[in-house]
């Protein structure tokens, strides 16, 4: 199976954006020779500036490195304006909620709808250019207006992951010090409403003090709580404001958003964007990867509160002027043919979600996708976590009638945008890899020391010459910055990105991710820092101590695994892991919940007090032990820990 090479089918390859490899290689040739001149050429043909830029790439003060330096733009100009004359009438956002309702947003309507927006927050808030302003909102289209009306006006957002808990909400607004919250009073899911302002009502309830109002837009008109003089009512307020509101002049390396992620400490890291660079890339990868042609209806099913929601919903398809489907509910929901219905209903040409999502597709219905007509689909795509080769089979014989192109796409919250994924007129697949590095991005697998990781060795993922959409700084936390992503690697002369991701690559130059390298479990596709878990963990009283390590989990990918050390070994167990569970989504969200909880009389230490949590992953997984364990504080708990999980 791993050696079976998956050809672009040639009628699509035919017309494909990217049609072969010699053409990837001229291009890829081109980057290395000419750098600048390489990503000067998309700069002044993708992008309408204001202003022309004056500098491509400034490294003077790396890693804080600089693109497309004096020039100025508006990513919602790149968006919806340029657009207008061509395709005014055409569908930007295609919404369908939960229960089935559609909307068709045409670039005109989106226009109007952002423009309003913009001057509802500029002139009812106050919001200028620079302030920060913190989206918790569910999937619905206003959500994608608010995020356009702040670029419009040069306003920072910041997306909270609608599942995350009141404390999780509260900790990022203190973090980005927001002006304003713009929630809704809840939607829908799985045919139900549930609300989210009574989250936002607790995260501000004590504690913080830069948020001056709340918007809420009303989406299922569910009895909430109104705090006078602070919320104020979306639906209410919109139709009274202008639909013309000009764009601010934007520098290129102003930040267009900010989006917390979860790094190896128990504090989220803010990850900042910036304006030209990220737009630019969003859109080429957009219309590269997805080959991205007139008329094209494209589908990401992931929340804007990821990355890939910002980038592959809201910010690529629009730069790119196609049509970007946006969906309220859960593909799994009202049953398996969900998505399948919808591909088919309104012709949807790429697909574009997460192994957890093809899993349990295939669990629910292998064969529910031949009921429908999936003939428009060309590409199929795959992010977040690595896709294991029977869900790859699946996902192309079945979903993809073996004739669409599968892009496995691998990148970051801090990348901004793919890395590496194949392209799909024109790369040969071997199912499991990600393939080859983008036209353009340098990414090589090495060792501490920057030389080359022998072939079919793991080694660390690096990006060794900065790229335009990468991440600019950790907000407020420059330091933290450079540490978490710059080695001290002194081969390339500048400081080389570390992505935390191990990788392999085999005599062919084939790339396969082969997961996080430092302390980050990926469940479902979602970062979660093993720290913020023991953190919360921690703050139970009758908990001594406790190490968190991913297992694999075969619908999730990695699912948590707890060890658990209480201070009385007589406690009540089966209340204890309730009370974990409790105080995780309390804390975090329903996403940071145990799937094992054990209890144990003590962890592996190193002398150093250093917990080993590679053997803690090994005797999770049910693995024999390689290791070395004389070096341990207690070389005998390791047996006692391993009979424990065995035993269940
Ligand atoms: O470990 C890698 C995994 O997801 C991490 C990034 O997570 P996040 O910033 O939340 O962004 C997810 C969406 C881009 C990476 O460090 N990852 C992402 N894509 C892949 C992947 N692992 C394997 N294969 C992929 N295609």
């Amino acid at each position: 199976m791993q050696k079976e090479i998956y050809y672009p089918n040639p009628e699509f390859a035919k017309d494909a954006r990217i049609n072969s490899m010699e053409q990837y290689h001229q291009l890829m040739d081109e980057a290395k020779r000419d750098y600048e001149g390489y990503w000067k050429k998309f700069a002044d043909e993708k992008i309408e500036w204001y202003k022309p830029y004056s500098k491509v790439l400034d490294e003077s003060n790396a890693p804080f490195y600089k693109w497309f330096t004096d020039g100025k733009l508006n990513v919602s100009n790149q968006c919806i304006d340029r657009h207008l004359e061509k395709r005014g009438d055409q569908t930007a956002i295609l919404f369908e909620g939960d229960r089935g309702d559609v909307e068709h947003i045409s670039y005109k309507e989106l226009s109007e709808r952002v423009n309003r927006f913009a001057n509802l927050l500029k002139e009812k808030f106050g919001i200028k250019k620079g302030d920060r302003v913190v989206l918790y909102m569910p999937m619905i289209p206003e959500a994608a207006y608010a995020m356009l009306a702040c670029a419009r006006i040069g306003a920072i957002h910041s997306i909270v992951f609608g599942g995350f808990s009141a404390e999780a909400l509260k900790d990022r607004i203190i973090d980005a010090e927001a002006k304003l919250v713009i929630t809704a009073d809840g939607a829908y899911r799985k045919g139900k409403p549930y609300l989210l302002k009574p989250v936002v009502d607790q995260a501000l309830s004590d504690g913080v003090d830069s948020v001056e109002a709340v918007l809420v837009v009303q989406r299922n008109r569910e009895e909430i709580n109104w705090v006078e003089g602070r919320d104020h009512n979306y639906n209410e307020l919109i139709e009274s404001f202008s639909t013309k509101c000009e764009p601010e002049m934007m520098d290129s390396e102003d930040p267009l958003f900010l989006l917390y992620t979860s790094g190896s400490t128990g504090k989220p890291k803010g990850v900042q964007h910036s304006t030209a660079g990220y737009i630019l890339w969003a859109q080429m990868t957009m219309e590269w990867v997805f080959d991205l042609r007139e008329g094209d209806v494209f589908w990401c099913t992931a929340d804007i509160g990821w990355i890939t929601g910002h980038t592959y919903i809201v910010y690529g398809p629009l730069a790119a002027g196609t049509t970007t489907v946006m969906f309220e509910g859960v593909v799994t929901y009202p049953d398996a043919g969900r998505a399948w219905k919808m591909i088919e209903q309104h012709g949807i040409t790429q697909f574009y979600t997460a192994p957890t999502a093809i899993r349990l597709l295939h669990k629910m219905g292998a064969d529910e996708p031949k009921k429908y007509d999936l003939s428009k689909v060309r590409v199929l795509g795959t992010v977040g976590e690595p896709i294991d080769p029977p869900a790859w089979k699946w996902y192309y014989e079945v979903v993809g009638r073996g004739k669409a192109s599968i892009v496995d796409t691998w990148w970051q919250t801090e990348t901004g945008g793919h890395m590496i994924s194949p392209l799909p007129g024109a790369t040969p697949i071997k199912p499991g890899s990600a393939t080859f590095p983008l036209p353009g991005i340098m990414a090589e697998v090495i060792e501490c020391d920057g030389s080359p990781t022998p072939v079919g060795e793991k080694g660390f993922l690096c990006i060794t010459k900065p790229w335009p959409s990468m991440i600019r700084t950790i907000w407020g936390d420059p330091e933290r910055f450079k540490k978490s992503y710059f080695g001290d690697c002194k081969k390339y002369g500048k400081p080389v990105y570390f992505s935390g991701d191990g990788a392999m690559v085999d005599e062919e130059g084939y790339i396969t991710i082969t997961g996080r390298t430092d302390d980050v479990i990926n469940v479902s596709g979602h970062r979660i820092g093993t720290a913020e878990i023991e953190s919360a963990i921690k703050k139970i009283d009758r908990v001594a101590v406790s190490a968190v390590v991913g297992k694999p989990h075969n619908i999730k990918g990695e699912g948590i695994f707890a060890y658990i050390v209480l201070k009385d070994a007589n406690d009540d167990k089966e209340a204890i892991k309730e009370e974990i569970n409790a105080v995780l989504k309390q804390e975090i969200g329903a996403i940071a919940l145990c799937d094992e909880i054990v209890f144990v009389p003590d962890v592996p230490k190193t002398r150093s007090g250093k917990i080993m949590r590679r053997l803690l992953r090994s005797i999770a997984k049910g693995e024999p032990i390689t290791q070395d364990t004389s070096t341990l504080e207690d070389p005998t708990v390791v047996d006692e820990i391993q009979k424990i999980v065995k035993e269940g």
